[in-house]
């Protein structure tokens, strides 16, 4: 029953003034591990973790980014440490299992989880016939690496009875627009994977949230030129969510457009393709969408 009302109970407390501050957070005291700590959502993230007194594990492929994060979160007085993975190496025995092994010899369990590490790629279906490869890499950091390291944390977290675990996913989930098959199917298989894993781990008080998120101001949604005119989150704001969603462990959070939206594709999806057909023709690929140099791309990644 308790988990029932878990998440009604955190929201009425936060409506009646009586919101978790850094001393009563339920993050307090815990372990964090935050993946794509090295920028963005998730070193915003890390950082709003540590300042409601998590020890936070950092994870992402540059070093020296991630002690950069380490070091401005122990100056401001909190608990970090980094860990350099590529999540795509999902073999066995490879860089996620010795992370795994590594995470869970130093730290026994991590109690909370965020799968936020990704790569988003908007292109057309037209300039994509010779690009399975995007496929390939949305598919194995969005989805694979994430189950694989869930999957390894997971015993850990049932068999203390105590877990929760945030996808940073998207509100594509639920709009599925044009020109993002590849990042959105692999962010919606990471949405249905975690939906069932949450049915067969409630009994051990194991939970999962998606986060829906919209735009969000970051290194990666910087070199698509659309975005700029468009609102969206800070990267502050996004944690800020985040930090929330770990405190309350809904099952999901998104936006209202993306709740029209999905509610627009299940009871008139005919007309939603005609309308989003005609959207998609009139909104253009990005330049690094076309093979273009933009100039905003960052090493390891062809971010579109
Ligand atoms: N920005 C948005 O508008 C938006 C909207 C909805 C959802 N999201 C999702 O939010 C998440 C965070 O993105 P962001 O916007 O904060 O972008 P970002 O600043 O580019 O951060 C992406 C993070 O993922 C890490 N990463 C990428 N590939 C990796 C790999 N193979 N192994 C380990 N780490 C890897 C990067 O670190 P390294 O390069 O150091 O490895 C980086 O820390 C993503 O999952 C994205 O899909 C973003």
């Amino acid at each position: 029953m308790g988990l029932l009302f878990q998440t009604p109970r955190a929201r009425a407390r936060r409506l009646v003034g009586r919101a978790p501050d850094a001393w009563t957070s339920p993050l307090r005291g815990r372990t964090v591990l935050v993946t794509g700590a090295s920028s963005g959502i998730g070193e915003a993230t890390a950082k709003a973790a540590a300042s409601r007194g998590a020890t936070v594990l950092l994870v992402a492929r540059r070093r020296e980014e991630l002690e950069r994060v380490r070091a401005e979160i122990e100056a401001s007085g909190g608990r970090a440490a980094a860990y350099v993975c590529d999540l795509t190496d999902t073999a066995d025995g490879g860089a996620i299992d010795l992370l795994v092994k590594n995470v869970l010899d130093e730290h026994r369990a991590v109690d909370y989880l965020v799968n936020n590490a990704g790569r988003s790629i908007r292109r057309s279906l037209h300039l994509s016939y010779d690009r399975f490869h995007d496929v390939e890499r949305s598919t194995a950091v969005n989805f694979l690496g994430p189950v694989r390291l869930t999957l390894g944390l997971l015993p850990a977290m049932r068999a203390q009875r105590f877990g929760h675990v945030v996808n940073i996913v998207t509100w594509g989930v639920q709009m599925k627009a044009p020109k993002y098959s590849a990042y959105i199917a692999s962010k919606t298989a990471l949405d249905v994977w975690s939906r069932i894993a949450g049915r067969e781990t409630y009994g051990d008080n194991v939970t999962f949230t998606n986060m829906r998120f919209a735009l969000v101001r970051t290194p990666m949604s910087a070199p698509t030129e659309l975005y700029r005119r468009l609102p969206g989150l800070t990267p502050d704001q996004a944690a800020a969510r985040v930090v929330r969603a770990l405190e309350d462990r809904p099952l999901t959070t998104g936006t209202v457009p993306g709740r029209l939206g999905e509610w627009f594709n299940l009871v008139t999806p005919r007309l939603s393709d005609a309308a989003y057909h005609r959207i998609d023709r009139r909104v253009p690929d990005s330049r690094a969408a076309r093979g273009e140099k933009t100039g905003q791309e960052h090493s390891g990644a062809d971010r579109t």
